[in-house]
């Protein structure tokens, strides 16, 4: 298992390799996943609306590698307060978690600016596929 600082850290230095020459807002995700720990940053195009953020491509990255149990997530972004994940973001996250309230998402700042939440708490009373035939 990640501590969450180490979960921080990570979401710190996935910051850095964000691609965001457009809106200039850098921002690092990392998660945790069975386990494991997945890096995202948002990938920005000259094309505006085919951005995608931070926590997105760290899903992706985790289902490329086969984890699909979300356990925790940090986000990192040059926001004060930090800010929290959008809610596209809420909702791929959630189709992950077994357990939307215990998944802690902890949203920092390089000024070392700490929010927590949990997911249930981010997306309550959200869609998930139990609601399909
Ligand atoms: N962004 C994220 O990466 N995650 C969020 O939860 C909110 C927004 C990105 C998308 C875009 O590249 C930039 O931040 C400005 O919206």
């Amino acid at each position: 298992m990640t501590d969450t600082r180490t979960l921080e850290a990570r979401a710190l230095d996935a910051q850095r390799r964000a691609y965001a020459p457009y809106s200039k807002f850098r921002v690092g995700a990392a998660l945790q996943v069975s386990g494991q720990v997945f890096e995202g940053a948002n990938v920005e195009n000259a094309s505006y609306g085919l951005a995608v953020c931070a926590e997105r491509t760290a899903v992706f990255a985790a289902v490329l590698a086969g984890a699909h149990r979300l356990e925790a997530v940090a986000v990192c972004t040059e926001a004060s307060p930090p800010s929290s994940p959008c809610g596209a973001c809420r909702q791929v996250l959630l189709e992950f978690a077994p357990d939307p309230a215990a998944v802690t998402v902890t949203a920092i700042n390089p000024k070392g600016e700490r929010r927590t939440w949990t997911l249930a708490e981010l997306i309550p009373d959200g869609f998930s596929g139990r609601e399909l035939p």
